[in-house]
């Protein structure tokens, strides 16, 4: 069923796991981790950019592809649908107006007063119509889409725990390292930083840019309060090494349907992989 992240992150960071949120870009990533999800028997979150929302139709299209879904696969496993990175109120109203379970509000590229007085507004709407909200503070590094950085800030800890406070947003995905898109080098991750901000907020956290993050540290992230990981480059790699692949292989080949199968068939298997690794399979 669709439901909003509420439920499954409280739970997920009482019992020391994280679910994940997999990026949508088309129908076979939707296909892939819906399935994936159904397997492993794990919650899961759908998470749609403005730009992929964009890509796929609208808002509207999303929600009802993912419905659909939904019904022909017979799914049992909650299901959220999640605004990433929502640039303004009026895109999250759009998105929770269409449909969505759920919306991050991206406004950490504000001044403080200005993320919390656009956050406040955000959740009052959310809330009122029984919509999860996540909201960041410091920058993650890298790209996605629309959301570009220019360097790595990290979280500050009073910030977090008065923004926390003050619009009473149900997660918190403070920067602290991480970058959207691969990694240069490993990954280094403010772990004393992110035990703080845990301690002082007691919301569960969010990890963005999990593509790239090894396992020692995804676990020690999820030991300090960490109950959603974001993952979406690692799936379009992995779909793309697989499409070249095969169209390399058959020079001859167009039916889409030909190339695109076994693409999702290698998301699915890259999400149930995270999913493992985040210990929300059989979670459900
Ligand atoms: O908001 C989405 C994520 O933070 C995805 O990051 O593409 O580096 O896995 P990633
Ligand atoms: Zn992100």
């Amino acid at each position: 069923p669709l439901v909003s992240m509420k439920e499954m992150l409280i739970t997920a960071k009482k019992e020391g796991y994280a679910v994940g949120q997999f990026n949508l870009n088309n129908l076979e990533f939707t296909q892939a981790i819906l399935q994936a999800a159904e397997e492993e028997k794990s919650p899961v979150i759908l998470g749609v950019s403005e730009g992929a929302g964009r890509y796929m139709g609208g808002f509207k299209t999303v929600v009802n592809m993912v419905k659909g879904l939904l019904e022909d696969y017979k799914i049992t496993v909650p299901v959220a649908i999640h605004l990433d990175h929502g640039s303004s109120f009026d895109k999250c109203k759009e998105a929770i107006d269409a449909g969505f379970t759920s919306v991050m509000i991206d406004a950490s590229h504000h001044p403080f007063e200005e993320n919390v007085e656009i956050t406040t507004k955000v959740v009052e709407y959310a809330h009122s119509k029984g919509v999860s909200v996540e909201a960041e503070l410091g920058t993650v590094g890298g790209q996605e889409d629309d959301v570009v950085a220019n360097g790595v800030i990290y979280a500050d800890a009073n910030e977090c725990e008065n923004l926390v406070k003050q619009t009473g947003i149900d997660c918190l995905a403070p920067a602290l390292g991480s970058v959207h898109g691969p990694y240069k080098g490993e990954p280094n991750l403010g772990f004393k930083e992110m035990e703080e901000i845990s301690n002082r907020t007691d919301v569960p956290l969010v990890l963005h840019g999990g593509t790239g993050i090894p396992t020692k540290d995804i676990q020690k992230a999820i030991s300090l309060g960490t109950a959603k990981i974001n993952v979406n480059t690692e799936n379009q790699i992995a779909s793309a090494k697989t499409v070249r692949q095969v169209l390399a292989d058959n020079p001859e080949m167009y039916d889409p349907r030909k190339y695109l199968g076994p693409a999702r068939e290698t998301i699915k298997e890259t999400v149930i992989g995270k999913m493992r690794e985040f210990g929300s399979t059989n979670k459900a």
